[in-house]
Parts: C-alpha cells; structure tokens; sequence
C-alpha cells in the first residue's frame, strides 16, 4: 500500500484526500507550517519540516517509507517546488496523483509530482511539469507544454500548442487561445480570455484578458 504524507492541511488537502483514498492509497500524516486543527480524524497532524523530520525518525523502523503530495492550490506554485526540493532532499518521493475519471493521451508526458483531478482532460503531445496541477474538468489540449510549478484552475481551457511557464496559475473557467505563450510566473484571472501572449510576472483579467490596474 502506497502511504502518502500530504504537505498542507486546507482544502486542497480534503480534495487529495479523498483522490487518495479512491486509488487506494492511504494517508498517513499531514503537515502544515500553520498550527492548524487536524483535518483528518486518525491522520497525524504535524507542525513543518521539523514535526515531519521527528515523525520520519519516530517511525524509522518501519518498512514503509511514505511518498508524499502537494496539497497546496492557488497561485503558489513556487512553494511547491520549494517544498518539493526539501523533501526530495529527505529521501521521500514525490507521488503524482491522477483521478481515475480524468482522461490522460496515452503520449502525454506528466513530471513528478503532477496532480490531475476530477474530469481533467491532458490531450495529446502535451507535456506537464514538476509540481503541477490540473485542476477539476480543466482542459488541456494537444502540444501544449506546462511549465514546473503550474497551476490549471478548475474548467479553464487550454486550446493547443500553448506554451505555459513556470509559476503560472491560470484561474477558474479562463480560456487560452490557441499558440498562445505565458511567462513565468504570470496569473490569469478567473474567467478571463487570453488572446495574447502574457509576459512573465504579469497578472491579466477580464474578456479578452488585459492587464490588471496597478501593474
Ligand atoms: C486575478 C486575481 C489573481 C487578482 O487577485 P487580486 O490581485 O487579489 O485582485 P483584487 O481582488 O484585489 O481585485 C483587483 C481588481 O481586479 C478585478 N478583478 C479581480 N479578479 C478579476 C477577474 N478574475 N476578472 C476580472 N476582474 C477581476 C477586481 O474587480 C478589482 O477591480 P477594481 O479595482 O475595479 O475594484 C484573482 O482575482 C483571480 O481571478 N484569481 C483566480 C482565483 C481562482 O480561479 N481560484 C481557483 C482556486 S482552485
């Protein structure tokens, strides 16, 4: 049985959960940098990296060494590949988490630690980076390249060969037109239509998406 110890004890904490449980894996542990009440009954909650590393020892006989997930949502993607960094360096693998009702092409490529959820399509030739999420019925169609880091939110469309970078988060519902390129670190906000290329860092909303005020 795969154990999994989840980083991060929030709402996208609930949801790989739940996934988890669905493929039949269990979760042992849920950390948090945050004093935050146990999420999970019968689930020990422990307290950042240190709580983890004295858990890890006070289990150190044990046959089983856990993998663990991300359960880190929102536009936080260079958390993760911090986090992700620290615990590789533990000696943890990362696990990627992909719903059993969400539709992979066989000749799509998911790194390390990619979580796909519920309904999720990743068409063909697509690649997705390390630490990346496709969020609930998000689409992503063929030859688009996801960056590391990335974060599709729930429904929104990738149309093809787009080419997201690193850090991205793409917001509920947006639509990305196709051949489109987002920089690094970029946002999109919810429901917003993107009909040309973003730079890096810059935040863009609305129909079609432009630049956020105050940027
Ligand atoms: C774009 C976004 C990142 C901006 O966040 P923010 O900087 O905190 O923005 P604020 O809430 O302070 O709003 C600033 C302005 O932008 C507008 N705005 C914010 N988000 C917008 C959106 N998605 N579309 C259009 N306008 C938006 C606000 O109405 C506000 O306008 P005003 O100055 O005229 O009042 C955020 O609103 C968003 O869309 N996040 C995506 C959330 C999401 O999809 N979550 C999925 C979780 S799984």
């Amino acid at each position: 049985m795969t154990e999994v110890v989840l980083w991060g004890g929030a709402g996208h904490s609930r949801v790989l959960r739940e996934l988890s449980l669905r493929i039949g894996y269990s979760v042992v542990a849920v950390v948090d940098n945050r004093n935050i009440q146990p999420p999970f009954d019968g689930v020990e909650t422990l307290r950042g990296l240190e709580g983890l590393k004295s858990w890890l020892h006070r289990r150190a006989n044990s046959f089983v060494t856990p993998s663990y997930a991300l359960a880190i949502g929102g536009g936080y993607g260079r958390d993760r590949l911090a986090i992700a960094k620290g615990l590789d360096a533990l000696g943890l693998s990362h696990v990627s988490l992909v719903h059993p009702m969400a539709m992979i092409a066989s000749d799509a490529v998911l790194a390390q630690g990619t979580q796909v959820l519920l309904g999720a399509a990743v068409a063909t030739c697509v690649r997705v980076g390390a630490c990346s999420i496709i969020n609930t019925r998000a689409s992503v169609d063929h030859d688009c390249i996801i960056g590391d880091g990335v974060h599709i939110g729930p429904g929104a469309t990738l149309c093809g060969q787009i080419e997201v970078g690193d850090g991205v988060f793409v917001g509920a519902g947006a639509t990305v037109l196709p051949r489109i390129r987002i920089g690094n670190d970029a946002m999109i906000g919810a429901g917003a239509v993107v009909t040309k290329d973003v730079p890096a860092g810059i935040t863009v909303v609305g129909v079609p998406a432009r630049r956020q005020r105050d940027q």
